[in-house]
């Protein structure tokens, strides 16, 4: 049977990874899988969880199965975290949580719920996306179609060609949109277009699915999370993918949500019974260490304090990293590279050619998405000046 099997070529985007390790270059640069990294190039384990780890293993009892939604203080923090307390759609109890093998493990249920609601319906995504957002939604049945959302020309969001194309939409379509730090482009929608987005979703009755990675990594915890609360605070229904890869650093841990806002609360009930449900036929329910470490964060005073201090430095030095990139790339007066400010989050697309990423790799051991985004995490004091000089050089 398993000769029957066709080879496949390394993710594009984890296989950068393995790619970089075996480079024998001592200069060379990782700035390819979106993990934040401190300015010694390491990522590190967050002191909260460090010790809320200590104490897990202090006070745990068992090891038996977590119950099907999983870590009950844990959804009730990320519903907390996402929709900020007191949000109308808690209030109202039409919000619930089901805790998932990560942002991608709650990609795929709320795609798998979608399907069992509506099989085989459209979900918009933006163009570009993350790559793994196509396998994701399509091995759930779902059909994809893109609206565009970058403009590599102006280096910016083509709002107006974004509402353009979603005019083709049709009620029952799932509207999937980047919460914040938009991967791969870094670049945002602001409140105004927020808005115009939650009007849209309304006048066509579309269903918003929001994929929010990166909560804290852009402005704050609260700051990058006003879109979409104020969007959730007046459409019917919506979705969101809550990840703790990156904002608590429990990559390999695989902690997440899938989270359902329904039009009352017997509606959000049923939506989570058939998350679990979905759950349940592959991988019965989800594990549980990430999520009792970001449970117990998220719930005790002095943990949420020190999380929350550190998130703030983690997101502080990417964004100091990208107006000292942009001060070296202007220095000779050639390039505007202006746009990275502008930009949240690990990513910015350079918009350079793919013969300029290959030379950067081949030449300079500098390892970058072929769509040209780079993970500004990877960027450090002591290999900015690296970068810089070899980008120059090939540009
Ligand atoms: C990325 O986009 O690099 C991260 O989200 C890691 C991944 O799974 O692709």
């Amino acid at each position: 049977m398993l000769e029957h099997l066709e080879n496949l070529p390394p993710d594009p985007i984890l296989g950068l990874s393995a790619a970089y390790h075996e480079d024998k270059n001592p200069n060379k640069i990782d700035l390819g899988v979106g993990v934040y990294k401190d300015e010694t190039g390491m990522t590190p384990i967050m002191a909260a969880v460090h010790e809320a780890e200590e104490r897990l293993l202090a006070s745990e009892q068992s090891k038996s199965y977590l119950p099907q939604a999983g870590v009950a203080e844990f959804n009730q923090g990320v519903l907390e975290l996402v929709f900020g307390r007191g949000h109308t759609v808690l209030n109202a109890g039409r919000a619930v949580s089901v805790q998932a093998p990560g942002g991608c493990g709650a990609l795929r249920i709320g795609a798998e719920v979608i399907n069992r609601s509506k099989a085989g319906n459209t979900v918009w995504l933006s163009d570009p996306s993350w790559p793994n957002h196509y396998p994701l939604l399509q091995g759930a049945d779902l059909t994809i179609r893109t609206y565009p959302y970058y403009d590599m020309a102006r280096r910016d969001i083509d709002f107006a060609a974004m509402l353009s194309a979603l005019q083709e939409a049709t009620p029952g379509d799932v509207l999937l949109l980047h919460g914040c730090c938009h991967n791969p482009c870094g670049a945002d929608l602001d409140a105004a277009q927020w808005q115009a987005l939650t009007d849209l979703v309304l006048e066509k009755a579309l269903v918003p699915y929001i994929d929010v990675a990166y909560q804290g990594l852009a402005q704050g915890l609260d700051e990058d999370a006003a879109g979409w609360r104020q969007m959730a605070s007046q459409v019917p229904e919506m979705l969101v993918a809550s990840s703790c890869s990156k904002n608590f650093g429990l990559y390999r841990e695989r902690a997440g949500a899938i989270l359902f806002v329904a039009a009352d609360s017997a509606q959000a009930e049923t939506a989570k019974m058939q998350a679990m449900n979905a759950a349940r036929q592959i991988y019965s329910m989800p594990p549980s260490h990430g999520a009792a470490i970001a449970g117990l964060i998220l719930n005790s005073v002095d943990l949420r304090q020190s999380w929350e201090q550190e998130l703030q430095a983690m997101r502080d030095r990417v964004n100091g990293m990208r107006d000292k990139l942009v001060q070296r790339l202007e220095a000779g007066g050639q390039y505007d590279f202006g746009f990275i400010r502008k930009q949240f989050g690990l990513f910015s697309f350079l918009g350079i050619t793919s013969e300029q990423i290959q030379r950067l790799r081949d030449e300079y051991a500098i390892y970058m998405v072929g769509s040209t985004r780079m993970n500004v995490a990877g960027l450090t004091p002591d290999n900015i000046d690296y970068f810089t000089d070899s980008l120059l050089a090939v540009l």
